[in-house]
């Protein structure tokens, strides 16, 4: 099939990266996906495993930092899009070692965005760099309002600071090198894949094996949850369809307290497990508070959905119960992530190529 596109994914073995690139390895085969993951402890080729023989993909295991191997990906695949997804992305994480998350998201960043630059040559036709972005910048809400795409940026952990100081960088290579991109926003993501480090797989996990379900301070805090897949959609519509420039806020209209969202989770796993009305439930545990904790993200996606058409697919109710469908179905992901196994997957299946 003639190729009529070549499209640099960074990131494509993390949670997000991993829906994004089957998402576009299976919907267009004449487009060339590459995808660039240096395998960090959040990297997991497992989650590729249904597409990795497809004739339009080629993994590359290495880092957004360094600037040689990207201006030889960028020369022998002519590469003309790039979806940039590869971060350091937990802000626990980032309150422990906040060194990590400058150096990949903010250097890793602006390393791929003169990668792109030197590349292209002031070309804009034909090409687009997509830097995929969260609502955190945006800082923490209170009770009432929302993020809009012109809400002043005020980001409040290491993770959130260093995301923002990305999205500074490609809007100010846009405007001093005519760089052409695109920018977006979303709300926490759920579904398959997803490490368990995060709240939603985290519970899921603990609930399955019995573990305590640490809910931080009091459980108050609110998020706006979207199915992963609904996510994977709207890049796709930017990608294709956003306009130059632009930032599009992407979200669920979908917002829980954390502390009725582990109830929630708790109650389905009780039907899912055969286990009496409660039982789970047993297993909350209040630990104390992450430092600085945001109080509350709302997106507003009126934006995305008026001018691109794009909105989700599925109810929270549906996506939830897929997501935990899809764990309990593979425990063995779940085994491996948490044993590390997962790790050695690489060397077992590119050791040999
Ligand atoms: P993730 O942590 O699951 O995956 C990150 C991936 O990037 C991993 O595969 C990792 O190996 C790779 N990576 C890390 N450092 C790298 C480096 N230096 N070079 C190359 N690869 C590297 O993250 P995720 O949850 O899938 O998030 C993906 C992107 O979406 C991030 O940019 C994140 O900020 C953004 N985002 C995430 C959410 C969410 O709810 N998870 C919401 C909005 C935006
Ligand atoms: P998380 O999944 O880490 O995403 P983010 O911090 O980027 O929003 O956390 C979601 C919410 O759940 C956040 O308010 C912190 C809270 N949380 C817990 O209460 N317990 C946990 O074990 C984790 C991981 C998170």
């Amino acid at each position: 099939m003639a190729q009529t596109r070549s499209i640099l994914i960074t990131g494509g073995a993390g949670f997000i990266g991993s829906h994004v690139v089957r998402r576009f390895v299976t919907k267009y085969p004449q487009y060339r996906i590459v995808n660039l993951d240096a395998l960090t402890y959040a990297g997991n080729l497992e989650n590729l495993r249904d597409i990795e023989a497809s004739a339009n993909y080629t993994f590359v295991k290495g880092d957004i930092r360094d600037v040689g191997l990207l201006g030889k990906l960028f020369t022998v695949h002519a590469i003309d899009g790039v979806i940039h997804l590869a971060a350091e992305s937990h802000v626990d994480r980032s309150i422990t070692d906040p060194m990590a998350f400058v150096s990949t998201n903010v250097i890793g960043t602006v390393t791929l965005l003169n990668a792109a630059r030197d590349a292209w040559k002031g070309v804009s036709t034909g090409k687009r760099f997509y830097h995929v972005s969260t609502d955190e910048v945006y800082g923490s809400l209170q009770d009432d309002g929302f993020f809009t795409e012109r809400t002043p940026y005020a980001p409040q952990s290491p993770y959130s600071a260093s995301k923002a100081a990305s999205d500074h960088f490609v809007r100010a290579y846009g405007n001093t090198y005519k760089l052409p991109f695109v920018l977006t926003n979303c709300s926490n993501n759920y579904g398959s894949h997803h490490f368990p480090e995060k709240l939603i797989p985290l519970m899921i996990n603990n609930i399955r094996t019995n573990k305590p379900l640490p809910v931080y301070g009091k459980g108050e805090n609110v998020r706006d949850w979207l199915w992963v897949e609904d996510h994977a959609a709207a890049i796709d519509t930017v990608f294709h369809n956003g306009v130059d420039g632009e930032t599009y806020n992407i979200g669920g209209h979908n917002e829980w307290r954390n502390i009725d969202l582990v109830k929630l989770l708790c109650a389905i796993m009780d039907r899912k497990l055969d286990r009496p009305i409660g039982e789970s439930a047993e297993l909350i545990t209040y630990v104390t508070d992450r430092a600085g904790h945001d109080l509350r993200y709302a997106i507003d996606a009126g934006k995305i959905e008026r001018e691109l058409g794009w909105r989700p697919s599925i109810t929270f109710e549906e996506g939830l119960e897929r997501t935990v469908d899809w764990y309990l179905a593979n425990t063995a992901w779940l085994d491996h992530v948490t044993s590390g196994t997962y790790r050695h997957y690489y060397e077992e299946q590119y050791s040999k190529r």
